[in-house]
C-alpha cells in the first residue's frame, strides 16, 4: 500500500462535472497544484487540457520566466555588498544568471565540524554530500557570467561507508566539467603547519580548482608574482644578450601557493573554525576580477572573501546558514585600500631595475613607466 500522500483520491463529481473544474482550476494555478487540489494524476489533467485546447501557453511560460528573472534581479540588489543568513541552495535560486565575475568559496568538508549552533551542518552521508556539493556547481556555473570564474578552495571529506578520506577536488572534478565549465588550474594551497596523524604522512596542502565560463575574461598576473630567485640573471643570446632577462614584477606565478593557515594566534583569526587566509582570496580576486566586478562567496563563513572584495573594490554578495555577526563586525573594520601591492618586487630586483635603466640612460620618467622593462 503506497503512503497516503502518494494515494491517488477516487473523484466523487460525475465525469464532465470534474473535467470543467479542473480546466477551471487550472487556468489559474500550475499542473501540479492542480492535480493535487482534485487528487488526480498530473499526466491526467494534462490531458484534459490538451483535449480541450486548454494547455498552459508558451506565453505563460515565458511570462513566468520574465517574472522570475525580474524577482532575482531585485534580490540581488538587495543583496549586494551584503551577505544573507540562508541555506545555500535557497541563496542561489534568489540569483539572476551570469551576474557574477567570480565565484570564490571553500566548502564544508562534512567531516563533522561544528559550525554555528547547527551540528548537523558538516554531518551528511557522503553520497548526499557528493550530489548536494554537484548542485552547488551547477548553480556556480550558471551565475557565472560569460568568462567568469570558480574559484573552489576545498581539502578531503571522508565517506562513512568505509572511512576513507576523498579528495574533494578530485570528488568535484569532472562535476565542474559537466556543469559546463572549462578547466584552468588546479592551486596546492601549501600550508606549512598543521596536524600530525599516526600512521600518514601529515597533510600540509588543500587544493582550489580554478574553472572558467569560456575564456576568462580577467587575467592579471602581477599581484601574483613571486619574486625572482635571481633577479640579476641575464639573456646570454639573441637581441637582449646582456640585457636583464626576468620581468620585473617578479616570476610569473604558479600553481603552488605559499600561505599560512589561520592558526590560534594568527591577526586575522575570528571564532570561525575554519577560515581561510586573506592572502588566499586576495590573490584569487586580484587576478580575475577588475575593480567593480561582483564577487560571490555562497559559504561566506566570517566573511573573508567580503572583506577581500571591499579592501580592493569589488561588489560582493553571498549567504552562510551563521556567523551574521562575525561578518558584520569584520567588514565595518575593512575599508579601500589604498596601495596595490606587487609582491613579486623584492628589494633586491628594484636596486638591481633601477641601477640597470641608470645605466642605461633612462630618463627618471622612462624608468617610473617601466619602458625599459617590456
Ligand atoms: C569552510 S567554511 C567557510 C569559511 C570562510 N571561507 C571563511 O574564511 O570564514 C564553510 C561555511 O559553510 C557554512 N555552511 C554549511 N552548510 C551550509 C548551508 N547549507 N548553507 C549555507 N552555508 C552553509 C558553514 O556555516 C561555514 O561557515
Amino acid at each position: 500500500m503506497p503512503p497516503a500522500a502518494y494515494q491517488i483520491k477516487t473523484p466523487t463529481l460525475p465525469e464532465d462535472k470534474l473535467d470543467a473544474e479542473i480546466l477551471q482550476k487550472l487556468s489559474q494555478s500550475t499542473y501540479q497544484e492542480t492535480a493535487t487540489a482534485f487528487g488526480v494524476s498530473r499526466g491526467k489533467v494534462y490531458q484534459l487540457a490538451l483535449k480541450n485546447g486548454a494547455r498552459k501557453t508558451e506565453q505563460r511560460i515565458m511570462e513566468r520566466a520574465a517574472e522570475r528573472k525580474q524577482r532575482q534581479a531585485e534580490t540581488l540588489k538587495a543583496l549586494l555588498d551584503a551577505t544573507a543568513t540562508a541555506d545555500v541552495l535557497d541563496y542561489f535560486e534568489a540569483l539572476p544568471d551570469n551576474c557574477a565575475q567570480l565565484v570564490l568559496t571553500s566548502c564544508p568538508y562534512n567531516v563533522a565540524k561544528k559550525y554555528g549552533e547547527g551540528a548537523s551542518a558538516d554531518t551528511m552521508r557522503h553520497v548526499y554530500f557528493a550530489g548536494w556539493l554537484s548542485m552547488i556547481v551547477s548553480e556556480i556555473s550558471r551565475v557565472l557570467a560569460p568568462g567568469g570564474v570558480a574559484f573552489f578552495q576545498c581539502g578531503s571529506t571522508r565517506d562513512e561507508v568505509d572511512g576513507s578520506m576523498v579528495p574533494i577536488d578530485i570528488m568535484m572534478f569532472d562535476v565542474f566539467r559537466k556543469a559546463g565549465l572549462d578547466y584552468q588550474n588546479r592551486v596546492s594551497w601549501v600550508i606549512p603547519h598543521g596536524l600530525t596523524p599516526k600512521r600518514r604522512l601529515s597533510e600540509r596542502h588543500e587544493s582550489a580548482l580554478i574553472f572558467s565560463k569560456g575564456t576568462p575574461s580577467t587575467f592579471h598576473p602581477d599581484p601574483a608574482r613571486t619574486p625572482q630567485k635571481n633577479p640579476g640573471k641575464r639573456a646570454y643570446k639573441g637581441p637582449n644578450k646582456g640585457r636583464l632577462s626576468g620581468h620585473p614584477f617578479g616570476a610569473w606565478p604558479s600553481d603552488v601557493w605559499v600561505i599560512g593557515n589561520v592558526g590560534a594566534n594568527h591577526p586575522e583569526k575570528t571564532g570561525h573554525p575554519a577560515q581561510f587566509p586573506e592572502e588566499l582570496a586576495m590573490r584569487a580576486v586580484q587576478i580575475y576580477t577588475q575593480p567593480g566586478d561582483l564577487v560571490i562567496d555562497p559559504f561566506s563563513g566570517s566573511g573573508t572573501t567580503h572583506v577581500v572584495a571591499r579592501r580592493t573594490g569589488r561588489q560582493f554578495s553571498g549567504c552562510d546558514l551563521f556567523y551574521e555577526d562575525m561578518r558584520a563586525a569584520r567588514l565595518a573594520d575593512a575599508g579601500l585600500d589604498n596601495v596595490c601591492p606587487l609582491p613579486g618586487v623584492s628589494e633586491q630586483s628594484r636596486a638591481i631595475w633601477q641601477a640597470e635603466a641608470i645605466v642605461r640612460g633612462a630618463t627618471p620618467r622612462e624608468i617610473r613607466q617601466q619602458t625599459l622593462f617590456d
